[in-house]
């Protein structure tokens, strides 16, 4: 088990990704929102937000009883727990903890987008918490539906709420659900436009996800994570995984290799593969968790079917 290491030191604005384009932008928008100016003083907030929504109290032994007949529930409503007691200390504050993550994935974003035979009709993000990344992607891009997804209603409760500051004229649309259940059919009817054609990113998500599901012995997590990718990629998504671990090409092949690919057009592409001051064991005397220094990478997904631009839509 490696040791928690100590903050990072310095202004959180002399990191290299964030020198120009939307990575710098999105420093700039959780400044004017929340001014932070040094690394040190990412800390959790001393007042909870106070949510509309009340956080129930779990029903563990009950939950112990079911977790017979449905392997992922205890890790599906530990997670809940988990986002409902800590969103409200955590607020847009977080978004600092995984800012140099989301400046890579947006630095990809911003290569790929231009690059793609047709636009996405939504942006959806997995696990979007307390927001942050979401709120900056409904602001910069007003054309595209932007969808934050959660398993906490209470997380999602703070993201709303910040929406309704951040982002006034294109709020993204909320919705709380165990992503591992979601099928296209079951998206409510005003959010189905996102989900024709959509970017899916999963940042720090894609892991918890499978191991919720991995409960089962017949289920492996890589399993979990593969089928999950591929299944969207086979309804049409573009999918972005941005998730840590010191080496993303082994966990590329392991989603390639155990994926359910329909067709011979599916491609991955490992966008970006970088070091970045991150926390880990977010809990309630450590809210905002321990920092350390992780291996991170950004990988794509796509059908190319779909989304390759051909020789005779090349611009000229
Ligand atoms: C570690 S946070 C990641 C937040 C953010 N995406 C980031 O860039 O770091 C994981 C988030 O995923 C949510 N989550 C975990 N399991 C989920 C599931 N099965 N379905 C939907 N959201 C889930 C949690 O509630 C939490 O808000």
């Amino acid at each position: 088990m490696p040791k928690p290491t100590s903050p990072p030191h310095g202004r959180i604005a002399d990191f290299a990704p964030l020198k120009g384009g939307l990575p710098a932008a999105y420093l700039q928008f959780l400044k004017d929102n929340e001014h932070v100016e040094k690394w040190e003083n990412v800390i959790p907030l001393e007042e909870p937000i106070e949510t509309k929504g009340v956080a129930c109290p779990m029903p563990w032994d009950t939950i112990s009883k079911l977790a017979h007949y449905a392997a992922n529930l205890p890790g599906a409503c530990k997670e809940v727990e988990w986002g409902n007691e800590l969103a409200p200390f955590a607020g847009l504050r977080y978004a600092y903890t995984r800012l140099q993550q989301h400046a890579h994935l947006l630095s990809a974003l911003e290569n790929l987008l231009p690059t793609l035979a047709i636009a996405p009709t939504g942006i959806v993000e997995i696990g979007c918490f307390t927001g942050g990344l979401i709120h900056f992607l409904a602001r910069e891009m007003p054309s595209i539906e932007v969808v934050g997804f959660d398993i906490s209603p209470i997380a999602l409760d703070v993201a709303a709420m910040l929406a309704e500051r951040l982002t006034p004229d294109h709020r993204p649309r909320f919705l709380s659900a165990d992503f591992a259940l979601v099928r296209p059919e079951i998206i409510p009817e005003e959010a189905k436009k996102a989900f024709e054609r959509p970017v899916i990113l999963l940042t720090n998500v894609l892991h918890a996800i499978g191991q919720q599901l991995s409960f089962s012995p017949a289920v492996s997590q890589a399993h979990a994570e593969a089928g999950l990718i591929s299944y969207w990629v086979n309804h049409g998504a573009l999918v972005i995984v941005c998730e840590r671990g010191d080496d993303p090409e082994r966990s590329v092949q392991e989603w390639v290799d155990q994926g359910r690919w329909e067709g011979d057009s599916c491609r991955v592409e490992i966008l970006s593969d970088f070091q970045c001051w991150t926390t880990r064991n977010m809990n309630p005397d450590s809210r905002l968790g321990e920092w350390f220094h992780s291996d991170a990478s950004v990988a794509v997904f796509r059908n190319n079917d779909i989304w390759e631009r051909r020789n005779d839509q090349e611009e000229t």
